[in-house]
This record gives structure tokens, sequence and C-alpha cells, in this order.
């Protein structure tokens, strides 16, 4: 036996002794069927990340069989491994606080097991990141697929998807504006087929950048889940990991400050999801990029939204993908990006936007002259209340709320807001900022997506649409409104969101970038005194684990010791 490190010969387990050690390798993977000559090329790993609880990655199976047909085609040897997998609405508390693990888990078993390299399946919004932070700590020659979009349904004669119409139709049915049996009937349609949300959420987020990145195939993050353009990507895929695998394209070869500065550009000009910030800081942080929120708000002042989805515009997934994807936003955006950067295909992005040819009108992908909003989807908020940064989503807020000064009213955690916000005598009026601390990344813990605190039912009644409202949370993709998310550091964490008291006067101006808590450093330091934060830590398993060494929001929420 040759001791090759390629193929099945590699990561031997250790029996002190080499020669037997890929001797009963050989002998077991036999059992499945395999041939001496199979068994000598390349080896693509394929991780499964189907799952019961996970209809996003309902079309798993399928997808997995038409990158096997592109492996084979090439010569090397599909292995499918299994990894956990993380739905949003499945998870407890939350899917973020799943993410690391997820990370941790997809890492070591790259690491653990003989591939030249690996393919990963993912969609659903913390699957994508856990994946690429997992797989670029090892740095093996990767290629993402995305099982891609959902299409939308029809309610009543509305077009309707996952998910900005659930969080849209249930502020109605909160509000008397629909009843029982129209909400029972929405919820039959708002998820139509297999595939992730079909607004520009986390997941389309996600998928966008990581393609604009370099390391999906191009033109792959828009097509449907069911679509069969989505099957022959994965075929696509499957070629491209034996490819990957022959010339030894490791991310690293790939990934550079400029493809993050190019991703975070993008993240900007499609209004995508908040989520996508953290996702990304901590993606660059598994190879050593730290982003900078200062410049990533300075490019904010200069990068317009162009994409017309839902939750900033009006349209789905499924218009984006027929108007020409993120290749077509690309072309928009040509000036703006480093062209240099290299992809996944070994050709730069700039060479990969000149191979694009868009010869038919749409009305999806806008100009930058003629935007859906003039500034990029988020700004970065600083302050005596978030001394370490906040993110607002301007582009899904009220233009009249950006500058705004309100009286706080104060929640402490899910169930404190639970029971008492639709109280017909909770003190609060639409004017008033409704604060809700203790979801951070400890607090909750896992940083729910419970930064759209509801308007109360008294003001919902009144027909109030928005008010300001802040968190140390965070909030899906595919939720609107003047939200201030991800507060640093958190309240768990002893930040001053902690020391707010119902009554305290708070202003918001996003123009001028600031939040301010109008209470004097004195007061603050007094009331700092009394704050306990005891219950914030655990004694057992991953909880313990989690809570010793997850980072904050601005540091994207990774493990200190994985960074
Ligand atoms: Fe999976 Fe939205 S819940 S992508």
């Amino acid at each position: 036996m040759d001791d090759k490190k390629t193929g099945i010969k590699q990561n031997l387990t250790n029996y002190g002794d080499l020669g037997f050690s890929t001797f009963l390798r050989k002998s077991f993977i036999k059992g499945l069927g395999y041939s001496d000559a199979m068994l000598d090329k390349p080896i693509v790993g394929i991780i499964n990340t189907f799952s019961n609880y996970n209809s996003c990655h309902g079309n798993v199976p399928e997808l997995i069989q038409s990158v096997r047909a592109g492996v084979l085609a090439k010569g090397a040897i599909p292995l499918e491994f299994p990894t956990i997998s993380v739905h949003e609405a499945f998870t407890y508390p939350t899917s973020m606080y799943l993410r690391n693990l997820m990370a941790m888990d997809t890492e070591e078993m790259i690491r653990a097991q003989p591939m030249d390299s690996c393919v990963l399946i993912g969609g659903c919004d913390k699957t994508v990141p856990a994946q690429l932070m997992g797989a670029l700590s090892v740095d093996k020659p990767i290629v993402q697929l995305v099982t891609g979009p959902m299409l939308t349904g029809s309610h009543r004669g509305e077009r309707v998807g996952a998910c900005t119409d659930c969080r849209r139709l249930w502020a109605k049915f909160r509000a008397d504006e629909i009843d029982a049996a129209e909400i029972a009937e929405a919820n039959n349609q708002l998820v139509p087929t297999v595939g992730t949300c079909g607004v520009m959420g986390t997941a389309s987020t996600m998928a966008m950048i990581v393609e604009t990145l370099g390391l999906m195939p191009p033109d792959s993050s828009c097509a449907p889940a069911v679509s069969s353009e989505r099957r022959r990507i994965a075929e696509k895929t499957g070629e491209i990991a034996v490819e990957i695998a022959n010339v030894k394209r490791r991310p690293s070869n790939i990934l550079s400050k400029q493809s993050f500065e190019n991703a975070l550009i993008v993240l900007l000009a499609i209004g995508g999801s908040t989520n996508g910030l953290i996702h990304l800081t901590a993606i660059a942080g598994r190879i050593g990029i730290q982003l900078d929120m200062d410049s990533f708000d300075a490019l904010s002042k200069n990068i317009p939204v162009i994409v017309d989805l839902k939750p900033s515009g009006e349209g789905y997934m499924e218009d984006l993908y027929k108007a020409g994807g993120l290749p077509r936003i690309l072309l928009e955006l040509k000036d703006k990006l480093h062209l240099d950067a290299y992809t996944i295909t070994g050709k730069t992005l700039g060479q990969t936007i000149e191979e694009t040819n868009f010869s038919w009108k749409q009305n999806i992908v806008k100009t930058a002259n003629d935007p859906i909003y003039h500034e990029g989807g988020m700004a970065v908020l600083k302050g005596n209340l978030a001394p370490n940064t906040a993110i607002i989503k301007q582009s899904a807020a009220s233009d009249s709320l950006l500058t705004h000064t309100g009286r706080a009213v104060v929640f402490d955690g899910l169930e404190d807001l639970a029971n008492r916000i639709d109280k017909e005598d909770l003190d609060v009026n639409k004017e008033d900022i409704l604060v809700l601390r203790y979801i951070g990344p400890k607090g909750a813990p896992g940083m729910p997506e419970a930064g759209l605190i509801p308007i109360p039912k008294k003001l919902a009644k009144q027909g109030v649409k928005d008010m300001v409202r802040i968190s140390d949370g965070r909030m899906s993709g595919t939720a609107s409104g003047t939200i201030i998310l991800h507060v640093c550091p958190e309240a768990a964490d002893g930040g001053p969101l902690a020391l707010v008291k119902s009554g305290d006067m708070i202003s918001l101006d996003v123009g001028s970038r600031s939040l301010h808590l109008h209470v004097n450093d004195d007061e603050l330091l007094n009331r700092r005194k009394s704050l306990d934060l005891s219950k914030f830590i655990s004694n057992r398993g991953y909880k313990k684990l989690y809570m010793e060494h997850v980072l904050q929001a601005d540091k994207g929420v990774d493990f200190d010791f994985l960074v």
C-alpha cells in the first residue's frame, strides 16, 4: 500500500500501524461495494443536512443525487455524511444558539474523515454560516451549494411567501383586521414548497453574499429549490468539487479582505438581512479578517439599495431569479467592486461578470440612479446606550421615525414581554420607545429574533403600525420596522441597556448615527451597583461552553477560542 495523503489514505485512524489502518479502512468501505479501482480516486465529501425538522432542506436528497452525478462524471468518489441541521422554527431556544455547535460539527467531521474536497449543502439561515465557519477553519477545498428559495403561495388572490408575509398577516390578526379563519387559511399558503424563505431574508442574503465571496458556482444563489435549474447547479457543484480537489484550490487561495468588502457591498445593495453582518463577521473571523463597523457604515453611505425585494421592497426571490439573479446585481455594482477578487472557478469576479449578458428588461434590479433606497440597507449606530455599536435596517424603517426622541418602556426578557405587552393598563403611547433587553447572545440565550417587538395590542388596534424599538437581540431578515438591534454590549454582559428604566428618555438620530440615553453618568453608575447578572451562568454541557465563550454581536457571536 502506498502512503499518499489523498483519497482514502488520508487522515488514517490511529492504531499505531499505518498499514493496518489503511487495510482496515478499505475492508470496511468495501462493505459498501467499492472496488480497489474506485478507491484509488479522489474523494469528495458531501454534507447531508436533510432533516424532517427542516423543510428549508427538504430537497437535499435530490440535490445529493445531482452532486454525486457531477462528481462521478469527473472521476472522483462522492461520499455523503451527515451533520446536524438547524431550522429557524424548530430549535429551542434559538437556531443561533446552535450555529457554533453546527460549525464545530462541520469542522471536526471535515477534519476527521478522508476527503480531498467537500460540498457543503446548506440553506436555512444558520446552516450556511455554520458550514463556512467550520470549513474555513479547516481550509480544505470546499464549495457551497444552497438548497434555494421556495416558491410563493397565493392567499385570497394575493401572492404571499415566508416570512415577511407571515409577520405582516400575524400583525393584522393581532390588530383584529383579519379573523381566526383567515389567518388559518393563510397558514396553508405561506410555505407552499420546500426551500428557504422566498424574500431577502437571512437565507437569501447569505446565499448571495457567499456567491459574491466566490465560494459558490456563479449564478447559483437564486434558482428555486424545486426547479430543474437547482438540480443542474447541484451537478455543476459536484464537478467543481472535483476540480478544486485536483488543483487543491482552498478557501485561503480565494478569500481576501477585498472579497469580504465585495460581500459587504452586496449585503448593503440587496437590502440584506442584519443577520448577514453577524454571520459575515464570524466567517471572516475564522480566517483572521476583521470586519470594521466604521468602514461598513462608511460604505453604507455610498451603496444604495437596488433590489426591489421584500422586506425593503416588493418582489420575491423567484422574481429576482427571473430578472437575472446575483450576476445582474454584480453587473450593476461593477464600478464599486474589487474585480480582481478570486472565485471557486479560478476566474476573478471581474472575469465572471464579463461573461454575463442581460438582454431582457426587468424591474427587480434597479440602477444606482433610480434605487429603492438612496443609502445602504443598514446603518451602524453608537452612543452611550450602545458603546460598541448597534444596527438599524434603515431601508425597512419608517422615515418619520429615523429621528425620534421618546420615553422608554422597558421589558426584561421575553417572558416579561409576553406577560405585559398586550395588557390594557400598560403605560405606553405611540411616541414611546419599546426597549427589550436580556435577549442578546448570553441573554436568552442565543440572541433570539425577537427584536421585532410587537406593537402593543391597544396601539395596534388604533392603527399604529410602527414604533422605535430597541433590543440586544436580532430580527429576522424578513421583518421590517424602525428596529434597533444588536446593542453591544448586551444587557446580560453588563451593557448600559441593563441600566435603562421605564420613563427614561432616549434619542435616535440615524442621520448622525447616534443612540443616546438621557441619563447622566453618575446616575448610571449608581444603578449599576444593584445590577445582578448571576443568572447568566451555566454549569453544564454545551450551555456552559456557550455562556463562557460566546462573543458579542459586533464580533460575530462566535466562540472566542474558535476565532
Ligand atoms: Fe429556513 Fe427561513 S426558516 S430560510
